[in-house]
């Protein structure tokens, strides 16, 4: 049988593309606007019959893209999360009317299947008037969808408390009652096998930076993971990364930080890559940290979209 094909939207530094591709699947088509996270995609994912177009979504024509099986997409998550502006729908740069060109796209194309992924707090958003929506959108179009919320912790043996939900949708009602979200799984990797076990950059650390004086009595533990939260220092006390997220690349302040014989540092954009559950053979680039920490904080925890992947293909196989 010839694997089934699926397109990767927003698809940022291919975190669902690898997972997909993992589970057996074969991408035809990826996209994404931002020019850095191209660069990191090109380096390590990037196929010459199929080059990722570098554009806005809302400028693709539906017939410019091939025919295929499954839509993914990690959409945008600011208009939706509480951290970001709460704007839904109605975000008034546009970012929330991407949703809309999902729909365009799943139209006119009628792929068997789409998983979306965004920030938890989706459900919740305006008093759960946003999900609703997207339901609604969803099954007009005669998809059968369900939903889950679920922590790289608990799913994806990644030491990483990331909630993230999945929106999972089948046009044939059988795939769909054969779909079932993965069940959890022990965590058996610790911050350790995460953390690099040699020497990191001295530009890493701040021993001799302002906030040093702030933080240095209030981190003490080795093997436990804190945040400067713009005040205070908070520690992870369950022993796991806290979530990385987009907005480590701004100013570098949500960067988690961890002690070690030679002082306190941040977590490198290599540690955030391997609490991502991203390959050790994948490169990264030589552009701004910046850019990496916001590029492995946008993307997805590859174990768990694998996981949700090869459910995938077994309710659209059977
Ligand atoms: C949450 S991230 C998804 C990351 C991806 N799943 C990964 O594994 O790296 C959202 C992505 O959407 C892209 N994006 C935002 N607005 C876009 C637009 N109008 N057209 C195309 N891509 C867009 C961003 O550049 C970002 O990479």
């Amino acid at each position: 049988m010839t694997s089934m094909k699926f397109i990767d939207l927003f698809a940022g530094i291919g975190g669902i593309k690898i997972a997909f591709e993992n589970a057996g699947f074969d991408c035809v088509f990826s996209n994404d606007f931002d020019k850095n996270s191209k660069i990191t995609f090109d380096l390590n994912v990037r196929k010459i019959s199929n080059e990722m177009i570098l554009g806005d979504i809302q400028d693709i024509k539906t017939h410019s893209i091939p025919d295929f099986d499954i839509l993914c997409g990690g959409f945008p998550c600011q208009p939706f999360s509480v951290a970001g502006y709460r704007q839904g729908f109605e975000d008034e740069r546009g970012r929330g009317n991407l949703f809309f060109d999902i729909i365009r796209i799943l139209k006119d194309k009628k792929p068997r299947a789409f998983l979306l992924e965004n920030v938890k707090n989706l459900k919740t958003h305006d008093s759960g008037n946003t999900i609703k929506v997207i339901y609604q959108e969803l099954e007009k179009l005669g998809y059968k969808v369900k939903d889950q919320v679920l922590n790289s912790m608990e799913y994806g043996n990644l030491p990483q408390n990331r909630e993230r939900i999945y929106i999972v949708g089948f046009l044939e009602k059988k795939s769909f009652d054969d779909f079932k979200f993965p069940e959890k799984i022990l965590l058996t990797k610790t911050i350790r096998n995460c953390l690099e076990n040699k020497e990191v950059d001295d530009k890493y650390y701040y021993n001799d930076k302002p906030l040093y004086e702030k933080i240095k009595n209030d981190i003490v533990k080795k093997n436990t993971i804190y945040q400067w939260r713009r005040k205070y220092v908070r520690e992870n006390k369950n022993n796991v990364c806290p979530t990385l997220t987009a907005n480590m690349g701004m100013g570098g302040h949500n960067v988690p930080l961890v002690l070690n014989g030679k002082g306190i540092r941040k977590i490198t954009p290599r540690e955030c890559a391997n609490f991502q559950g991203f390959p050790k053979k994948y490169k990264l680039p030589n552009i701004a940290d910046s850019h990496l920490y916001k590029q492995f904080g946008n993307s997805v925890s590859i174990p768990v979209i694998e996981r949700i992947a090869e459910n995938i293909k077994s309710a659209l196989i059977k």
